[in-house]
């Protein structure tokens, strides 16, 4: 039986659900992975603080060379979250032929340049199954398993808080504020919940996902992102008339050597896998040239199930005779400054002769084809209806600029959605 030495830098709620689920699965780990873990050290900021788990206190440290300058520890854990000192500390750990396991995805997805290149360097494991989708063994499919294929496109519901705000607000018809301020009452959300609500998880998740996928580096400042905060109910409650359920998508995709990425709410068909994708679980659809489209689907995050795909990487990190880095070409990637998917267009119009003329000739004239076109029956005091258009595929460059030239006096501009897997 291999016996391995391991430390962990943080102990929050991931790091206590997986000294728990170690402890737990001790007996069936050794017995089947024929390993047993040895937790030496754990790097915490505060030595004296009450834990969701019961650790030893003669393991807490608060200094981080009891962890990374301990020659037993043979695997770091990393929990700490965040930039900096994360990235440096699985850098001096890398660096030190110590294998790193991680779950943050900023840090990854912010220095992936200079944490690759030290495991690189010396041949060290680098494992980060945790950072994207939490349970869901999205990475490993992408590096392991659809290697024979060209990944054509990852679409994906890659933040659970959002998908539960939005979730809430499509059952029932709530504002973007009041189920949010609910969120955060029950724990769901976070006090200051502007990394999710604002789309800036689900981009470094993404750029991880994009890299893996078309073996380039897709920096996360190539994302682009735009979040959930200005969703309307009445957006949702006009697509569902259309047939569309509204989600917080991440979006990658390769053609003719271009990539785009991008993090922003958009509709998809009712029909469509990852509509039923409900609450706070995640889900990623993959298109590989050969294996076709396929889904993974489960929980995104919570403490043990990050826990789960961490003592996954863990056993891995364990095992390998050669720690396999993925094949990414250090390359900078070429970003399409222009996509084409078909858009939602709400917009309060008078209600006059003549007006939906004006409108049809504006997006005519910028080459855009309309699919669908609805007026709510209601007016507003100024006599103006709800116009919705529905248009075919078009650039997002050629819509922009048709809504440009539409005068206020015409129509006034309520919203514009993507919608994507039609
Ligand atoms: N806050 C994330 C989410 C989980 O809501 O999905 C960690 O990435």
């Amino acid at each position: 039986m291999a016996h391995i030495g391991i430390g962990f830098l943080g102990c929050g709620n991931i790091g206590c659900g997986v000294y728990r689920l170690l402890e737990e699965q001790t007996h069936h780990i050794e017995q089947n992975e024929g390993v047993r873990f040895d937790v030496r050290r754990i790097l915490v900021r505060d030595t004296r603080r009450a834990r969701a788990a019961q650790i030893p206190q003669a393991m807490l440290t608060d200094r981080p060379e009891d962890v990374l300058c301990d020659p037993e520890i043979r695997i770091v854990l990393e929990f700490m979250g965040g930039e900096e000192p994360a990235a440096s500390y699985m850098i001096r750990a890398l660096s030190a032929g110590k294998s790193v396991v991680t779950a943050n995805k900023m840090a990854l997805a912010s220095r992936w340049t200079d944490i690759v290149a030290a495991a690189r360097q010396s041949g060290a494991g680098l494992y980060y199954e945790a950072s994207v989708c939490g349970a869901v063994p999205i990475l490993r499919a992408l590096n392991h398993s659809l290697q024979a294929n060209r990944v054509e496109s990852v679409t994906g519901i890659i933040n659970g808080t959002t998908n539960y705000i939005l979730s809430r607000m499509s059952r029932e018809g709530a504002s973007y504020g009041d189920v949010l301020a609910d969120a955060q009452r029950m724990g769901l959300a976070e006090p200051d919940p502007t990394a999710d609500v604002e789309g800036y998880d689900a981009a470094y998740k993404l750029s991880i996902l994009a890299t893996l996928a078309f073996h380039q580096h897709v920096p996360v400042d190539c994302v682009y992102r735009e979040g959930i905060t200005h969703v309307e109910p009445i957006d949702i409650q006009c697509g569902r008339e259309l047939g569309l359920t509204l989600k917080l998508l991440a979006v990658a995709k390769e053609k003719d050597g271009k990539i785009e990425a991008r993090v922003h709410p958009a509709f998809v068909p009712d029909r469509h896998p990852l509509a039923s994708v409900s609450d706070a679980f995640n889900a990623v659809y993959v298109r590989g040239h050969a294996c076709g489209e396929m889904m993974f689907y489960g929980r995104g995050a919570g403490d043990m199930p990050t826990a789960s795909a961490i003592v996954s990487d863990l056993i891995c990190a364990a095992s390998a005779d050669r720690h396999a880095l993925p094949a990414v070409s250090d390359e900078p990637c070429s970003v399409a400054e222009d996509w084409r998917c078909q858009h939602f267009v709400r917009m309060l119009a008078s209600d006059e002769p003549g007006v939906l003329a004006a409108v049809c000739s504006r997006f005519a004239e910028h080459g855009v084809s309309i699919e669908t076109v609805v007026q709510k029956g209601e007016r507003d005091r100024q006599g103006r209806a709800q116009l919705i258009l529905l248009t075919h595929e078009a650039s997002e460059r050629a819509v922009r600029g048709a809504l440009s030239e539409i005068g206020r006096g015409v129509a006034e501009l309520g919203s514009v959605i993507r919608v994507e897997g039609r």
